[in-house]
């Protein structure tokens, strides 16, 4: 019989079934794989079929559920009867070598994960490339594994690791899934296929499959020790639990309802029996699926997907090809743009610096980034040569002749960027783009200096720069659709999470949170704790409160934007100003172990109290929570608004994405505009209008905001 989502062969009693999804460049188990799927295992438990080896013929194994599938789920029951069947189906995959002695081996490329990898769990023996990534990442769409990962996964490497895989949703790399055991063994990729098939034919003849899998489960494994004192018994695992809880607490602040479920199906399977762990399993996510944490994530999902396709353009303007890339600037910017560029963009990188120990900072800090992620073994020694032997440093403006990308990262300062970019144009060539990383600069004032503005483009990261994911391109009226595809496209070759904004003062992320910070201002002026402020908005879901984020971005630079801001927007913009109060006590945040906060040695102690002082503030009172919530969000959304209303934005969707991945906005609400969404238009409205009338002006709701409140649509579709 013929597949139309698989091939199938069988060779001297072994079948071979590659998993190759014809409708999808990717393997995901859509309604019609599935459905496939089962006639697969009807076939491989016929007789003549002695052994199975399941892999792919795309470059990855199998991606996991097909997410669209979720938005599709009538009801609770309607979800849980879905994963039933897949359930049913994973059970006769592993019968096939548990019951009928046929051994089953995956051979593992790429990705593996949620229920792909769960489908590798009912193997008896998995092989994996040195490139494989497996994981059950479901808790980041806001559910758990639902095809047995909460069951199988503790049985086979421990439920230390198992809840860490599942709680966290990090995928492990080959090295450390051979080392936990979720792995057997590891092949080069081109010898995947013909190894596994060795070993599925070779396990034929040994004398029992079930009792081979025993026999290799129990080989004493490093940290087996541990294990078994943790795990065999009951206070042991009693305490394994409760850590795990408390590790999810504090990472989630109980915001995600996910973990916690993902924890208690895994306790409910080892501590009363498999049938009731899969029934819990089963149960929690069904009623996962239809929670709003997880629709807002799954939102996130899907526009960081069509994120990836979106070429940053609305013309076909195609991106050119860039090899050569020079940084100006080698400091924590510039350091962290070049890391990334060689690393993950493989563009040969050339730092200009004014000084030898410029250069020397600025080649150091790539540096350092290539030597942390060898010794996490991302990368190979080969790779950390030729990655170094792509980089250099340079005082002198000789050899940029080739340069097909500049992006300078010097001092904030708009004459010595004016000053780069001539110096630059009287060096490359006449297509060389230039790109600016200003976070404050407007990038038409920059391009000024240029002869040629349409080359000019800003490209705004985030620091660290190797870590944060999101970059803001900005366009000005002269910026061509070829120079914006192209820095779109070597953003992404960065890595980078890619969103276009409009030139304007603060782009679109500094500029919301300009509001969102002077909120926090009116709240400490009117006698407002450091503490409940910033308690407020990280139990609202931010990774961190206004004034702590304010100590990390330095008070001097908090002052400096807030200045340029209050020129550009005027009085809405205008907060009370104890930013350079606090600047002018010397207090410039982290930097100098001066803020809202005490630092000792680079650690955070607790509040500063001596800040209300300086400041010239009363006593302190307590506020209420959810009113600290409620002013400070309100001014974040209404400002994103404002920005789409403006054409800051090009769309809602860059508005969430660029919230949640360069802000930390709290992934579970969906960025700024989901949260309207859900909330709905007309009493968001409502809200500011209650607070413009009690605090005034600053609250007024953006116009395109009222429009949505009066016709009711959404910004966001779903
Ligand atoms: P930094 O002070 O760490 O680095 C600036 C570097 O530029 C120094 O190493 C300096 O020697 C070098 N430099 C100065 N003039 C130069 C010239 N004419 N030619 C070559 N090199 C020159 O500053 P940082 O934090 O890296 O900031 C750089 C830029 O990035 C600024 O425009 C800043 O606004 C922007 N930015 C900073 C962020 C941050 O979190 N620090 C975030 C986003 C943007």
């Amino acid at each position: 019989m013929a597949y139309s989502n698989f091939h199938f062969e069988v060779t001297d009693g072994v079948a071979v079934v590659l998993m190759d999804r014809h409708d999808e460049a990717m393997n995901t188990l859509g309604e019609e794989f599935v459905v496939e799927l089962d006639q697969v295992v009807a076939r491989l438990e016929e007789p003549d079929v002695k052994a199975v080896v399941i892999g792919s013929a795309k470059k990855d194994f199998l991606a996991g559920a097909d997410v669209r599938m979720f938005d599709r789920f009538d009801s609770i029951e309607d979800a849980a009867d879905a994963l039933k069947a897949i359930h049913l189906i994973y059970d006769r995959i592993e019968a096939l070598h548990a019951t009928a002695g046929k051994p089953v081996v995956a051979a593992i490329n790429g990705a593996c994960l949620g229920g792909g990898n769960e489908l590798a769990l009912t193997a008896s023996i998995r092989l994996c490339t040195d490139t494989s990534q497996l994981g059950q990442p479901e808790v980041q769409l806001g559910v758990i594994p639902g095809a047995g990962g909460t069951q199988r996964l503790p049985a086979l490497v421990g439920v230390q690791h198992a809840l860490e895989m599942i709680v966290t949703g990090r995928a492990v790399r080959p090295h450390k899934a051979k080392q936990i055991g979720l792995i057997d063994e590891i092949v080069p990729n081109e010898m995947l296929l013909e190894v596994a098939t060795r070993r599925a034919a070779d396990a034929i003849d040994a004398a029992d499959a079930a009792s081979s899998k025993k026999r290799s489960g129990s080989r004493p494994r490093l940290g087996d020790l541990t294990r078994f004192a943790l795990e065999g018994n009951p206070a042991g695992r009693k305490v394994l639990f409760k850590k795990a809880t408390e590790m999810m607490l504090s990472e989630t602040g109980g915001n995600y309802p996910a973990p916690k479920r993902a924890i208690e199906a895994i306790r409910i399977g080892i501590e009363e029996g498999r049938a009731a762990g899969v029934a819990a399993e089963i149960r929690f996510f069904a009623e996962l699926v239809a929670t709003p944490e997880s629709e807002a994530l799954r939102s996130i999902f899907f526009a960081q997907n069509e994120l990836k396709r979106d070429t940053g353009v609305d013309s076909d303007a195609t991106p050119l090809a860039v090899d050569d890339v020079a940084v100006i600037g080698g400091g924590l910017m510039g350091g962290g743009i070049a890391a990334v560029s060689a690393i993950n963009a493989g563009a040969r990188v050339r730092i200009k610096e004014v000084d030898d120990d410029g250069v020397g900072r600025g080649l150091a800090y790539v540096d350092r980034v290539v030597a942390k992620r060898a010794k996490r073994r991302r990368l190979s020694d080969f790779e950390v040569d030729r990655i170094m032997n792509r980089v250099t440093g340079t005082k002198s403006w000789q050899g940029f002749g080739r340069t097909d990308l500049v992006i300078e990262a010097v001092f904030e300062d708009l004459e010595l960027k004016r000053s780069v970019v001539r110096e630059v144009e009287s060096v490359v060539g006449v297509d060389t783009i230039f790109a600016s990383n200003t976070s404050t600069l407007p990038i038409v004032e920059i391009a000024r200096a240029s002869q040629h503005p349409d080359n000019i483009v800003g490209m705004h990261y985030f620091s660290p720069v190797e870590k944060m994911p999101l970059l803001e391109v900005v366009t000005t009226e002269a910026t061509s659709d070829q120079t914006v595809a192209t820095a779109v496209a070597f953003g992404k070759r960065q890595g980078k999470t890619v969103i276009v904004v409009n030139d304007g003062t603060g782009f679109y992320t500094s500029r919301v949170l300009g509001p969102y910070t002077n909120e926090a201002g009116h709240l400490l002026s009117e006698g407002a704790t450091v503490e409940d402020i910033d308690g407020a908005m990280k139990a609202w879901g931010f990774p961190v409160g206004p004034l702590l984020l304010a100590d990390e971005v330095g008070l001097d630079v908090g002052a400096h934007i807030a200045e340029i801001f209050t020129d550009a927007f005027g009085d809405r913009m205008k907060g009370p100003d104890l930013l350079s109060a606090l600047v002018a006590d010397g207090r410039r945040g982290r930097k100098n172990e001066k803020g809202f906060y005490r630092y000792e040695k680079g650690k955070r102690k607790g509040v500063d109290d001596s800040v209300y002082g300086v400041l010239g503030l009363g006593p302190r009172r307590e506020t209420d929570r959810s009113s600290i919530q409620e002013r400070l969000s309100l001014a974040f959304l209404n400002e994103a608004v404002r920005c789409l209303e403006e054409g800051i934005l090009r769309s809602a969707r860059d508005g969430d994405i660029g919230a949640v991945f360069g802000l930390g906005y709290p992934p579970f609400r969906g960025g700024p505009f989901w949260t309207i969404d859900r909330m709905g238009a007309a009493p968001v409205v409502d809200a500011l209008d209650r607070l413009a009338d009690t605090h005034g002006e600053r609250f007024a709701a953006a116009e395109m905001l009222r429009g949505h409140a009066a016709d009711g649509t959404r910004f966001r579709q779903r």
